[in-house]
């Protein structure tokens, strides 16, 4: 699905990280974890295409992200579902039309996907916010809609920012249940995380790869997780 391979990222040319090959192949489910600043962010910004490597090649569905034309990369987006750090909602708009919002971007406006976004909405917990605004939502509830938004397109990957980071550990666990659900569904996860219990409790269900940026390189944690 998305291949790195011999990839480094700097920021007006400061090396963030060299040499970081990586294969996301399909329905794999992988950790990245890493210090804060380590470039966890910055490296998934590679795996879809909001920022093309310094050197090295990335590929985004068999294809080189650096020769894809406009038309490529919306096609490769649309294939791959982003939970972003910070969530970016719309608060003007109700939670069911914040996770409508690729729909209504793509035309996409029927009857029948509205059916499709309050079935997601279900599958979150959150039917009963449908009609809430994003500022009313708890940070757990938030995830989940982020969640919700990433995968109405039916993405084939999904990448995830940190989507627990100010979760407790009931509202994490919950989240993590869902994205375990979407990877037994066959899609293709990477999450980015510090919160190494997340991780174990994956383990104990999924098989995953946990892999570490630090001081500028991509390693494969051991077995000391
Ligand atoms: N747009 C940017 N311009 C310059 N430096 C940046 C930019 N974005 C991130 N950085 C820097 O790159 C480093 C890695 O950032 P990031 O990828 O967000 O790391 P992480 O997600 O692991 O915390 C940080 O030191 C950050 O300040
Ligand atoms: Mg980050």
């Amino acid at each position: 699905m998305i291949e790195l391979d011999d990839v480094a990222y700097s920021y007006s040319g400061v090396q963030l990280f060299f040499g970081v090959s990586l294969g996301l192949p399909a329905g794999s489910f992988h950790f990245l974890t890493g210090p804060s600043g380590a470039g966890k962010t910055t490296l998934l910004k590679l795996c879809y295409g909001e920022l093309l490597a310094t050197s090295g090649q990335v590929r985004l569905f068999g294809a080189d992200a650096r020769q894809h034309d406009r038309d490529q990369i919306a096609l490769a987006r649309r294939r791959i579902g982003v939970v972003h750090q910070d969530c970016q909602f719309l608060d003007h708009l109700s939670v069911t039309d914040n996770v409508a919002l690729p729909l209504m971007a793509a035309g996409r406006t029927a009857q029948q996907e509205y059916d499709q976004v309050s079935d997601l909405l279900g599958w979150v917990g959150l039917s009963k916010q449908a009609g809430q605004f994003p500022p009313e939502l708890s940070g757990g509830e938030r995830q989940r809609a982020a969640l919700a938004r990433a995968v109405i397109m039916s993405p084939d990957v999904i990448l995830a920012d940190e989507p627990t980071g100010n979760l407790d550990w009931e509202m994490s666990q919950r989240l993590l249940r869902l994205l375990i659900e979407l990877n037994k569904m066959g899609k293709t996860i990477l999450v980015a995380t510090h919160d190494l219990t997340l991780i174990r409790a994956a383990k104990a269900e999924v098989s995953t790869r946990v892999l570490r940026l630090r001081d500028g390189r991509l390693q494969l944690a051991g077995a000391d997780l």
